[in-house]
């Protein structure tokens, strides 16, 4: 296996016994990394940071994700205009940041299109990392998380190399490592307008001297092309991420007709287990939803991905109603907590190797839950 994770091969196969026949109780712990984090059963990974409590993709987030006993901080990557790779969900920094209210910057409003689909705003490739950084993060659903915009404008947006050193310190100061799971947002796009994100990213966990199998890192991708060429220079977990519709932008700028659906058949999965180590699914490939929103039962994915040797991590994981299954909503609004338990219960069962979540500190006591059950 080439990646840092013989260790979770282990896991791997305790969670494939869960997942033939798991009552509660029978939920064992796993042991985990033989180094790297060391994980009791399916890893928790800080989706944009414990984005639930603060702006996403902050150190603030990334930090308290730790705290609460996340395994990794995720952080998605875009570059700036002078090739420095900064923490952001997509290229567009309108929705994230306070750059709307800047008139310095009012004549950088623009409309791009990415990967087909046309955007109108601002966008960090048009950015020095000097311009950028006088910026001020902004909670991207206030309308769901109003606590989170007590925090507006109080963080900047951090850069790759920040991230990495924030992991290192506070990996010595918790006393166990935290991982990083960064993804390469738009990578087509990237290449295609002179500023690929490949580069600096292999540079960056070369210097970071985490380029080595027991790393605790993944590095993912929603495009295929990119994680390829990334398994000749990386040694650390490459991760395939699956949409659950369309088809990776790499492959739909090539010809190739393969779509997402093509890729998590038994022989889609084998191929990706030719480059990749995992795959991150969005969590309705796991257990889909009726029309009504209600959760169902597994697919098949769980088990054919760990067949070929792959891990299954998938995403995202939130406590709002918003987001939850139907039948795990509370009777309040939108942004009202539901049972969230019950969906990690279901997915933990399932025999997910790992939850991308908005709310690590839900998703520990959820594992825990399970693999220590009380009384
Ligand atoms: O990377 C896993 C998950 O984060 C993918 O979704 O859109 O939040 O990056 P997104
Ligand atoms: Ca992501």
């Amino acid at each position: 296996m080439p990646s840092p994770l013989r260790g979770l091969v282990v896991a791997v196969l305790t969670t494939l016994a869960l997942a033939s026949a798991p009552p509660a109780g029978a939920l064992t712990q796993a042991p985990g990394r033989s180094s790297g984090p060391a994980a009791a059963g399916p890893v928790v990974i800080g989706h944009r940071g414990a984005s639930g409590y603060r702006p996403e993709h902050t150190l603030a987030a990334y930090e308290l994700a730790a705290r609460m006993g996340a395994d990794f901080i995720e952080p998605d990557l875009v570059t700036t205009s002078d090739g420095v790779l900064v923490a952001r969900h997509e290229p567009e920094i309108g929705g994230t940041t306070d750059v709307a209210a800047r008139p310095e910057f009012a004549e950088r409003r623009t409309t791009k299109t990415i990967d087909g689909v046309a955007y109108e705003g601002w966008f960090a490739e048009d950015f020095t990392l000097a311009e950028l950084r006088t910026l001020r993060a902004t909670e991207r659903i206030p309308e769901i998380r109003q606590e989170n915009t007590l925090y507006d404008s109080r963080y900047r947006v951090p850069t790759f190399d920040e991230v990495l050193a924030l992991r290192e310190r506070l990996s010595h100061e918790l006393g166990r490592e935290i991982g990083v799971y960064p993804e390469t947002k738009n990578p087509s796009y990237f290449a295609s307008i002179g500023h690929p994100l490949e580069p600096a990213l292999v540079e960056e966990i070369e210097r970071a001297g985490l380029n080595r199998p027991d790393a605790p890192v993944f590095v993912q991708s929603f495009e295929t092309q990119n994680l390829r060429a990334l398994r000749g220079q990386l040694q650390v977990g490459l991760i395939q991420l699956l949409d659950a519709t369309g088809a990776p932008a790499d492959l739909a700028v090539a010809g190739d007709p393969r779509r997402y659906a093509d890729l998590v058949t038994p022989q889609g999965l084998a191929d990706i287990a030719t480059y990749a180590d995992g795959i991150g699914p969005d969590k309705d490939l796991v257990i889909g939803r009726n029309a009504s929103g209600v959760l169902g039962e597994p697919t098949a994915l769980v088990t054919d991905a760990h067949a070929v040797g792959l891990l299954v991590h998938p995403y995202t994981f939130r406590n709002e109603n918003r987001f939850l299954p139907a039948q795990f909503r509370s009777r309040g609004g939108e942004a009202e907590y539901g049972d969230a338990f019950a969906e990690y219960e279901a997915f933990l069962r399932a025999g997910v190797d790992g939850v991308f979540t908005d709310n690590p500190d839900t998703a520990v006591a959820a594992r825990a839950a399970l693999l220590e059950p009380v009384g």
